[in-house]
């Protein structure tokens, strides 16, 4: 490893299918006024709503709660969960849900004591809250964004066609403690549990794909996406698999708390592409990146040749024997859409709704990233958007 940098992560975690119960020994470290904060429903449904406010009211906690938080959250949404907050007084979050619930708490955490619209502070801005912040804790029903143990929060503005996301470098943002219980996971929809998994598979490659040297978090990443190919196999045939489920929750903690892109630049070129197709379609945030991936790597393949042709033969177990490094790169990326297909994920930005005639606006609605193998031109977003149309 070539890099510098400084590691910490202080989110604490309890993983199991008993984990609900620590609920019980984070609560007292916080004052009395709690805002449970959930998405559409599913948690009432599941039971899961019920389970977390018996633990409320048995620590004493005075509740209010923000519900309906939309899958890709909007900036409306935000606004009306500050407000909530403040009058609340509140004293933690508790986000109960997927990652949308996760990075809707932290967003609103940022903005209860600081002054100014957060959309302009945070997602046009980037800038860090210089005020007190709430602390957020979580209980995880849905697997993928790692928005568990980051300090990441993605903003739509449905208005601006933009969809952001902001990584906070303050570590105050990081959830304080985050449950992770792999039954919950259970009553996904399939589509939901698939586009959750390769949303963990993009994290890992967004990192892998970046940097030249010898890096211990190359191989980590390895080991992650290997252990999610496999589980994923699983549990796409067999969703009620506990062990499979309970692998891939972890993996994609892992896949995006920070650890494995150390030392590295890392690329996150993927997730702009996506989040453009997000923000205009409102599509399922994991299905976007599926849609757009293949024509984008095979686009970069010639500029990060070396780490495709390893990513082939070290995650896909492609043989090399007697092959040039190309032939051996392109057939790592077979190799990753035949995985793609099997877990019937939307190929291409056609099936989420996008037109032709987006191409235009989701190439303006896209940040270019400097960390990858090659920085795209203007020209080469607007073909990635076509090639994916297909
Ligand atoms: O709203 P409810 O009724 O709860 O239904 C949700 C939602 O419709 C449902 N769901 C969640 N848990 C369930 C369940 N249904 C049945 N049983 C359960 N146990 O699943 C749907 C999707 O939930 P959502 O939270 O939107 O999914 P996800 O976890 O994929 O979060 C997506 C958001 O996170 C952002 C995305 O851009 C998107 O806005 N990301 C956050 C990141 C971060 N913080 O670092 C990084 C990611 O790259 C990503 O951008
Ligand atoms: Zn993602």
């Amino acid at each position: 490893m070539l890099g510098n940098f400084s590691y910490c992560n202080p989110t604490k975690l309890y993983f199991g299918d008993d984990s609900l119960k620590y609920l019980n020994a984070e609560l007292p470290k916080y004052g009395k006024n709690v805002v449970l904060i959930y998405g559409g429903g599913s948690i009432k449904k599941n039971g899961i709503y019920d389970e977390v406010v018996k633990i409320l009211e048995a620590n004493g906690k005075n509740t209010a709660e923000i519900a309906g938080v939309m899958p890709n959250p909007t900036v409306e949404k935000l606004y009306e969960g500050v407000e909530i907050a403040r009058g609340h007084k509140a004293d933690l979050l508790l986000a109960v849900g997927g990652g949308s619930v996760c990075d809707y708490a932290k967003a609103v955490s940022v903005s209860v004591h600081c002054g100014g619209d957060p959309w302009e502070k945070y997602f046009v801005r980037f800038e860090e809250p210089e005020c007190e912040t709430v602390p957020v804790g979580c209980v995880l029903t849905m697997v993928g964004t790692g928005s568990e143990m980051n300090a990441g929060a993605v903003i739509t503005n449905r208005a601006a066609n933009r969809k952001i996301g902001h990584v906070f470098a303050d570590e105050r943002i990081m959830p304080r403690f985050s449950i992770l219980n792999p039954k919950y996971t259970l009553t996904l929809p399939h589509y939901q549990m698939v586009a959750g998994i390769y949303d963990i598979f993009s994290h890992i490659c967004e990192q892998y794909f970046s940097g030249e040297d010898d890096n211990t978090s190359d191989y980590i990443a390895e080991g992650l996406m290997r252990s999610l190919i496999h589980s994923s196999r699983i549990a796409n045939k067999d969703p009620q698999n506990y062990q499979a489920r309970s692998n891939i929750m972890w993996t994609a903690t892992w896949a995006l708390n920070t650890l494995i892109a150390k030392g590295k630049t890392t690329d996150w070129m993927v997730h702009m592409l996506g989040q453009a197709v997000g923000a205009y379609t409102d599509a399922t945030h994991g299905m976007t990146l599926a849609a757009v991936t293949l024509p984008y790597y095979r686009m970069i393949l010639p500029a990060g040749l070396p780490k495709f042709r390893r990513f082939a033969v070290n995650v896909w177990n492609v043989d090399p024997a007697g092959k040039d490094d190309r032939a051996v790169a392109e057939e790592g990326l077979a190799a990753l859409e035949r995985w793609m297909r099997e877990l019937s994920l939307v190929m291409n930005i056609s099936d989420l709704g996008a037109t032709p005639g987006m191409i235009e606006g989701l190439t303006d609605a896209t940040l270019s990233m400097k960390g990858g193998y090659k920085v795209l031109s203007r020209r080469e977003i607007s073909e990635v958007f076509r090639e994916s149309l297909k």
